[in-house]
This record gives C-alpha cells, sequence and structure tokens, in this order.
C-alpha cells in the first residue's frame, strides 16, 4: 500500500526565522507519525535551509510555485534546477492564490513539464471557484483539470503525477465551512474520470488525488471516509503542530 501523502503549504508563514525554528521544534516532536507517511512541507524560500536541516529526519522539502524557464539569465525566477539542488521533491503547481493573480492553465502546464524534467513531482492544484446547483462546475473543473495537463502522455510522467482537488470557496476557512465527505467523494470520482478519458484507466487509477480547502482535526476523518483521497494539502492547520498531528495521525489511521 502506498504512504498516504501530506503536503504543508505554509504560504507566507511563519512571521520570521524565529517562529519558523520554533514550529519546527514542535513539528518534530511528532515525527514518528510524520516518517508514517509521505510527507512534505512547502516554506517560504528563505526557510529552506532551517527547514531542510530538521526535516532530513521526518519529511522532504516542497515549494509552492515552480518556474517553467530553463537555467539562465532569468532575473527574480528560482528554476527547477536550483530546487532540486536544495533537496525540493515536490511542487505545488497552480495554487488558486497565483490562478487569481493570472497564473493560467497553460502556464500550469508548462510548470508541470518543468517539474517532471527536473525529477520533482508536480502537484497540480484544480477546483472550481464555486459550486452550482446544476453541476456546472463539473464542466470547469474538467476544463481545468485538461488544461493544466495538455501535453502529457508518457506513461512514465503521469506516474509521477499527484493532483489537490482544492475548490477555491472552501480555501483558508473553518472546517465547519469546508466541502462535505459527500460532495468531495463526488468530485474525485469526477477527477478520476476526467484522468481516465485522457490517459486510460490503468494509468489514470494509480494517480493520487489530494483534497486541500480547510483541512482541520474536526474533519480530517471524515473527509477520508470513503472519499477516494490519497492525502491533504493543508493551509492555516499546517502551522499548528497540535492541529497537523492530528491531521497527520487521521491519515495513518485510514
Ligand atoms: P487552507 O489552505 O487549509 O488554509 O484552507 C489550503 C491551501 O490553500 O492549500
Amino acid at each position: 500500500m502506498p504512504k498516504p501523502i501530506l503536503v504543508a503549504n505554509w504560504k507566507n508563514h511563519p512571521k520570521s526565522l524565529d517562529e519558523t525554528r520554533s514550529l519546527l521544534r514542535q513539528l518534530s516532536r511528532n515525527s514518528k507519525f510524520y516518517k508514517k507517511l509521505s510527507f512534505f512541507i512547502a516554506p517560504p524560500y528563505p526557510y529552506f535551509e532551517s527547514v531542510a536541516g530538521r526535516l532530513g529526519k521526518f519529511g522532504h522539502l516542497a515549494v509552492q510555485n515552480i518556474s517553467s524557464l530553463p537555467p539562465g539569465t532569468y532575473t527574480g525566477q528560482v528554476t527547477p534546477d536550483i530546487l532540486k539542488s536544495f533537496g525540493v521533491r515536490l511542487a505545488i503547481i497552480g495554487h488558486s492564490e497565483r490562478r487569481k493573480f493570472g497564473e493560467t492553465s497553460e502556464h500550469v502546464a508548462k510548470k508541470v513539464k518543468a517539474a517532471l524534467h527536473a525529477g520533482i513531482i508536480p502537484l497540480v492544484c484544480v477546483g472550481e471557484v464555486s459550486r452550482d446547483q446544476d453541476g456546472e462546475h463539473f464542466e470547469f473543473l474538467r476544463d481545468e483539470l485538461k488544461l493544466s495537463l495538455t501535453g502529457l502522455n508518457r506513461k512514465n510522467d503521469i506516474s509521477k503525477l499527484v493532483v489537490a482537488y482544492e475548490p477555491v470557496w472552501a480555501i483558508g476557512k473553518s472546517a465547519r465551512d469546508a466541502i462535505t465527505a459527500a460532495d468531495l467523494s463526488q468530485s474525485v470520482i469526477f477527477i478520476r474520470k476526467v484522468l481516465t478519458d485522457m490517459f486510460g484507466r490503468k494509468t489514470a487509477e494509480h494517480v493520487p488525488i489530494l483534497y486541500g480547502g480547510s483541512v482541520e482535526p474536526a474533519n480530517a476523518e471524515a473527509l477520508l471516509s470513503e472519499t477516494g483521497i490519497r492525502g491533504f494539502l493543508v493551509g492555516h492547520a499546517s502551522l499548528h503542530a497540535k492541529s497537523l498531528g492530528a491531521i497527520a495521525q487521521s491519515l495513518i489511521l485510514k
């Protein structure tokens, strides 16, 4: 059985290096849980070294974005080869907070290829902005997924792909406002179907699908019950060692 996957998306937190060190110290007290998972932390770049130093024993370094450019003279870009040299294993690509500022699915598709080329796992985020009664959000989801994965056809590439379903309306709220297990399982079935149409059943069935959007200890267990997800992409709750530890335990018991 492949391990459940837990990705901590720290966004632009903690507020300082001192706070980062303190959070890492607290997280390492639960290292025995994290070792049972494929566990990743995506910190802001300046905290890389601190995180990599601590995490070596129980998790892996991830990034919140990746450049699609090759090594070269690109002011302000951090290219995949540099990230790889720091030990980055996974890249969150196409997060809605980046799409909001103009990142398109076409950009996402290029970044996915760049990540794969560098040997970094692409965690491709998709999710509707709002849900509607007529199910039109499924069309949105299908188009976003297809465009974001355009040009991927090598079985070898798809075997490294991870998809995160993150409905935009459910991000940054509380467990109470997150998606229900019933709606989540519908979306996961739908995503799996789109992947199957694109890559064939045998290949598609192995692509891990994660859920993200207000995952907290209060809803983690319910979201895992027969919804077909392999793990979580966690934002605000990943900044609290106790909350992340509890979410990790739910994944282990799954
Ligand atoms: P949240 O964020 O857990 O704070 O909703 C998830 C994400 O944006 O990846």
